[in-house]
């Protein structure tokens, strides 16, 4: 491939991470460095039956000032003010999550609202921080979000049907722990479609517009990581070794992506997730190869590194043939693990694919498409292929 000259570019990475087998077993430790004292834990219902609560709160010990289980798989901006009155109760100063996406965005809101107060929707937007917030351990249940190394959260105003946007890098976590055991027990359908969320990331922050070479590093790892171990993961869940991989392939992405951005497939997956309740992976794996069809002409050098990594690449290709091959192995792969492949399948009314395709223009991740998108047409295109 030929290299070009890179632009200016910023990288960050301030999360110390932590991975190993029984690694939260250690969590005291990391709540004492950072100064907590009165650590909340913030998870699930479904969390607190798998009983890694109970080992969380064994291994904080008397640090552990309470727990708050209330949150919803689509974070809401009603939760984190209730676990936020909840935390204020308790003298809070330090928070560790542990779930999925969904926890890990209320831990983050409820940090904003610990040391700021106020209402939450006035930090929705783009670096509106001016100074850090509480501070937060992550322990992801999932693969996929790579939320335990992002600037990002996205809480959902279950009022107004939207979702809020919150881009800052004081959001980004202090400790990330990735344990395997951790994650041993996520079932089959959840796994395969948090596992598509972080390919999307990957892929999405090598097309990116604000793409960089160090971000293009992580992306591309993660590319082979997932490959190799999701389908392992899916089949054998209790695979130790190939759900380790693959975390660190979801954080991989994550940073990566936390860096370079995300594109048009996240900005429609964010909208039909937010007017139909689609979920986030299952949404962005219906729509990835799609979105890789409709920007293919614009960066075809982009998406045959992607097909590389993928190992879709057949010698004598052109890139844009690559870059279809990339397309036909992610479809491949969602029909492998049993995902569904259609918006139609996943409860999108046709009817609703014109108002979804103006909404998703609004979505903050469109403007680092590879490709110009400012006509509401060419969204509906898309969507209309996916439908
Ligand atoms: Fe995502």
């Amino acid at each position: 491939m030929a290299y070009t000259r890179e632009l200016s570019f910023i990288y960050r990475d301030p999360t110390k991470i932590i991975f190993g087998e029984n690694a939260v077993d250690n969590v005291g430790a990391e709540v004492d460095e950072l100064g907590g004292t009165k650590a909340l834990i913030v998870t699930d219902e479904g969390i607190v039956k798998t009983g890694l609560v109970e080992r969380l709160e064994k291994a904080l010990g008397d640090r552990c000032a309470g727990i708050f289980d209330q949150c919803t798989q689509d974070s809401g901006v009603h939760i984190v003010e209730k676990g936020y009155e909840f935390a204020k109760g308790k003298g809070v100063d330090i928070l560790v999550s542990i779930g999925g996406g969904s926890v890990i965005d209320t831990a983050k809101g409820m940090a904003i609202l610990l040391k700021e107060g106020g209402k939450l929707s006035d930090y929705s937007g783009f670096q509106l921080l001016e100074r850090p917030i509480t501070p937060h351990i992550v322990i992801p249940t999932t693969t996929g979000t790579g939320s335990e190394v992002t600037y990002a959260a996205v809480i959902k105003d279950h009022t107004a049907k939207t979702k809020l946007l919150f881009c800052d890098t004081y959001l980004i976590p202090n400790v990330a722990i990735l344990d395997p055991t951790v994650v041993a027990g996520l079932p089959p359908k959840l796994t395969a479609s948090t596992g598509m969320d972080a390919l999307c990331h990957a892929i999405e922050a090598i097309h990116s517009l604000q793409r960089e070479p160090i971000a293009d590093a992580l992306a591309l790892h993660a590319i082979r990581l997932i490959m190799t171990n999701l389908p392992r993961c899916v089949e054998k869940g209790d695979d130790l070794v190939a759900r380790g991989q693959m975390q660190i392939a979801a954080t991989l992405a994550g940073i990566a992506f936390s860096n370079a951005q995300v594109g048009m497939v996240h900005a429609l997956a964010h909208t039909v997730g937010g007017k139909y309740g689609v979920p986030h992976g299952i949404a962005n794996a219906i729509l990835l190869p799609h979105c890789i069809m409709y920007n293919l002409g614009e960066c075809p050098d982009r998406y045959a590194m992607v097909a590389e990594a993928m190992g879709a690449r057949k010698a004598g290709m052109s890139d844009m043939e690559a870059g279809e091959a990339a397309a036909n192995a992610i479809w491949k792969l969602t029909k492998k693990m049993g995902l569904p492949q259609r918006l139609r399948d996943v409860g999108v009314p046709e009817d609703g694919l014109e108002e979804c395709a103006e909404a998703a223009l609004y979505d903050g991740s469109i403007v680092y498409n590879p490709k110009t998108i400012i006509d509401s047409q060419e969204t509906l295109e898309v969507y209309k292929k996916a439908w």
